[in-house]
């Protein structure tokens, strides 16, 4: 049975039954529905328009309905009613009768659509910062093992400096604890409630909404009731933080993805998180870190998406905002699952050490090193960047790293050069001077791990 019989004559067309009902995606806050119920028949019994015994019938009632959900919530699913709301009223009215019926005095489903969908994001923001916090931990376990781990720098995907493993993965810890923070910040500001304001106007019962707010474990009431109703921002910032975090995925899993590449061969990822092909049967395929990749796509998607509905719609509450949850809920599950898969894919990383120093020594990556040796000379950067560029080119001719040059050859560039020079250009010495905060000395990495586990 539909919410709004009364004003109508003309039967409803099935197709527009179906493109209108919103039940096969919000079924999934059928628990929030039921909570924010029994909360507003609290509400009205403070002002009187429930009796205590008929707010406990209701009570009660409703909390029997959360039990069958909390089992089984596709139970829902068998329903054709049009909404969540729709579908929690009419259980009701099926359990305690024309009581139930009592129930709507006061509420729309605007404001309780509003509530409902903040209640969900609440309770999913828990599990999605625990998430995080694993990511993080698993990142942190690898830094911790793979300190002593050197891996070619990359700038525009040429060698450039190296690094250490370590120092790779706790750029990726420095990501996912903004994106932490980020998750934080979304849920200190949707923490309010927006029950009892109605359709837009608020309500015309006289209920202490700061107190209604606090029993629904809101932090406090919205201010306005056309603002509350009609406010998609919490949709909209999860939808953001949840892009920002899977662009940061993304860009670990390409990094990933090029490492344990045939090409590179610095990494491999376990078995279990990588397949074959149906045809090479040499092949092992980064499955899992693509599929990452691949699925970032999806959550910018449905940012985009919801920007897009919410851009022009005028106050307050519009059928178009019935499209957010889809996006959102999707999102937040690719998300969510993205964030296991790659805990998983991290826990398995293995390093190939002799590769990653072979190749953080070739693709001369200590050329740095010898212009600041010059600069150390009193040569002023500008021409050391020059000379070392000449002696770059002249041991590409060679076919030589720099530290294999003679001393009389690299004198050809710069006569300052003298023996003591060799000692510059080891890796070892590339990645002890980089002893500045953030840098990749191992000083560093060890300081910022200490400072990770406090
Ligand atoms: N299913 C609707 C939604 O998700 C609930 C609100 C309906 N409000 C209305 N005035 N028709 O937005």
């Amino acid at each position: 049975m539909a919410l709004w019989g009364g004003r109508f004559t003309g039967e409803t067309s099935q197709l527009f039954k179906l493109f209108n009902d919103s039940l096969p995606v919000d079924y999934r806050m059928a628990e929030q529905d039921i909570i924010g119920s029994i909360s507003w028949s609290r509400a009205l019994a403070s002002v009187n328009v429930l009796s205590a015994q008929e707010q406990h019938d209701l009570e009660k009632a409703l909390n029997d309905l959360l039990l069958v959900v909390k089992e089984n919530p596709e139970v829902v699913l068998e329903s054709d009613a049009e909404d969540i709301h729709s579908w929690v009223e009419g259980k009701l009215i099926d359990a305690v009768g024309d009581l139930g019926k009592k129930l709507h005095t006061g509420r729309s489903r605007n404001d309780q659509v509003a509530t409902d969908l903040k209640l969900w994001c609440k309770q999913q923001c828990e599990g999605l910062d625990e998430l995080l916090g694993e990511l993080i931990a698993a990142l942190v376990a690898l830094a911790e093992r793979e300190q002593d781990t050197v891996l070619p720098g990359y700038t525009h995907l040429q060698r450039a400096q190296p690094v250490t493993f370590a120092h790779w993965c706790l750029a990726y810890v420095e990501m996912f604890t903004r994106d932490k923070k980020r998750l934080a910040n979304a849920v200190d500001l949707l923490n309010t409630s927006p029950l009892g304001c109605g359709a837009l106007a608020g309500t015309a019962y006289d209920i202490d909404r700061e107190e209604l707010a606090k029993d629904l474990g809101f932090a406090r009431a919205t201010r306005n009731s056309l603002d509350s109703v009609s406010d998609r921002d919490h949709v909209l910032e999860l939808l953001s933080v949840a892009s920002i975090s899977s662009v940061h995925l993304s860009r670990m899993a390409e990094d990933v993805i090029f490492y344990n590449s045939g090409e590179a061969g610095f990494l491999e990822m376990s078995d279990n998180v990588t397949s074959g092909s149906s045809l090479m049967p040499q092949k092992k395929n980064p499955d899992a870190m693509e599929l990452i990749r691949g699925k970032c796509g999806r959550v910018v998607g449905a940012l985009t998406g919801m920007m897009t509905t919410m851009k022009a719609l005028p106050l307050a509450y519009n059928k178009d905002m019935q499209e957010d949850k889809e996006g959102l809920f999707d999102a937040v599950d690719t998300w969510s699952i993205c964030l296991e898969m790659a805990v998983l894919c991290m826990q398995g990383l293995k390093t190939n050490p002799e590769r990653t120093y072979q190749a953080a020594q070739a693709g001369y990556s200590n050329a740095t090193e010898l212009a600041d040796y010059l600069v150390a000379k009193q040569i002023p950067f500008r021409e050391a960047h020059h000379i070392v560029g000449e002696a770059v080119v002249y041991a590409i001719e060679q076919k030589k790293p720099l530290e294999d040059l003679e001393l009389a050859e690299l004198k050809q560039f710069s006569d300052t050069i003298e023996d003591d020079v060799y000692q510059h250009l080891t890796i070892e010495a590339c990645l002890e001077k980089r002893l500045a905060l953030g840098g990749t000395s191992k000083e560093q990495v060890k300081a910022q791990l200490a400072q990770l586990k406090k």
